[in-house]
């Protein structure tokens, strides 16, 4: 595997981006630390040095830019797998997060550049707080999110996970790349899914819906259904559980 290893970087997605168009696919940038980890709608990423997996990996699908959404749940899949692989169960947060009792330990931040409709590149950035401790998440995180090593009482060899993550990354990208098939990656979006079967508020776009969150489609949508029984597929967005 291609892969460049830093001590710190202001974001791995900012660095992948910079070396996309002169390295091949599947290259992937890792540092010990983040200056400006970049979460999701503008948001930072807390980032501190050796404690967490901070990674971007550079793809290069031949498609459509609407098909990059499918690549995030691509992502969370291959992570909840390699966790399994350690022995450590976790539910996915359609689309991108990866939880464990009801807190965020991992986001997919996904971006790409695109020209005439095609894709250029795709950086996919990847967040696993590892072996964070209680003292690394602020106040306003504390809540919301928790590490490996809070979760399972030990720490937890990053290595090990990395390789885990990207095998199941691997073993799930390639056949969609090559024939669009993403039934495996759907068939662990669904099994581990925390949202079917709750009720949701969703934000995507410019529109808010809430309702329940009935099932994934086959092409990764978001199901959800209205009190009056209207129902919508939603294709990204920002979902909270309301209950
Ligand atoms: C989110 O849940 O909002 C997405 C978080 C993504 C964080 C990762 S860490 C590696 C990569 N580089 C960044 O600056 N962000 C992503």
């Amino acid at each position: 595997r291609n892969v460049y290893y830093f001590d710190s970087l202001s974001s791995t997605n900012n660095k992948a981006k910079e070396m996309a168009l002169k390295e091949k696919e599947g290259t992937i940038i890792i540092a010990e630390e983040q200056t400006k980890g970049r979460g999701r709608l503008g948001r930072n990423w807390v980032s501190p040095k050796g404690k967490g997996i901070w990674m971007s990996i550079i793809l290069k699908p031949d498609m459509i830019p609407s098909e990059v959404a499918k690549l995030t749940l691509i992502g969370a899949a291959a992570i909840n797998r390699g966790l399994e692989a350690m022995g450590i169960n976790s539910y996915i947060k359609w689309p991108n997060d990866i939880l464990i009792e009801d807190k965020k330990v991992c986001g997919i931040l996904t971006e790409m550049s695109c020209e005439l409709n095609m894709i250029n590149y795709v950086i996919m950035g990847i967040g696993i707080n590892v072996n964070l401790d209680k003292e690394d998440f602020n106040r306003e995180l504390k809540d919301k999110a928790t590490s490996l090593k809070l979760v399972t009482g030990k720490k937890i060899d990053r290595k090990r996970l990395i390789g885990n993550i990207l095998n199941h990354l691997e073993n799930l990208y390639i056949p969609f790349k090559e024939r669009g098939d993403i039934s495996k990656t759907i068939r662990i979006s669904r099994e581990k899914s925390i949202l079917i079967g709750r009720e949701i508020r969703v934000i995507t776009g410019d529109k808010e819906l809430i309702g329940k969150a009935l099932s994934i489609d086959d092409e990764g949508q978001l199901v959800v259904e209205f009190k009056d029984g209207r129902v919508e597929k939603v294709f990204s967005g920002e979902v909270s559980i309301r209950g």
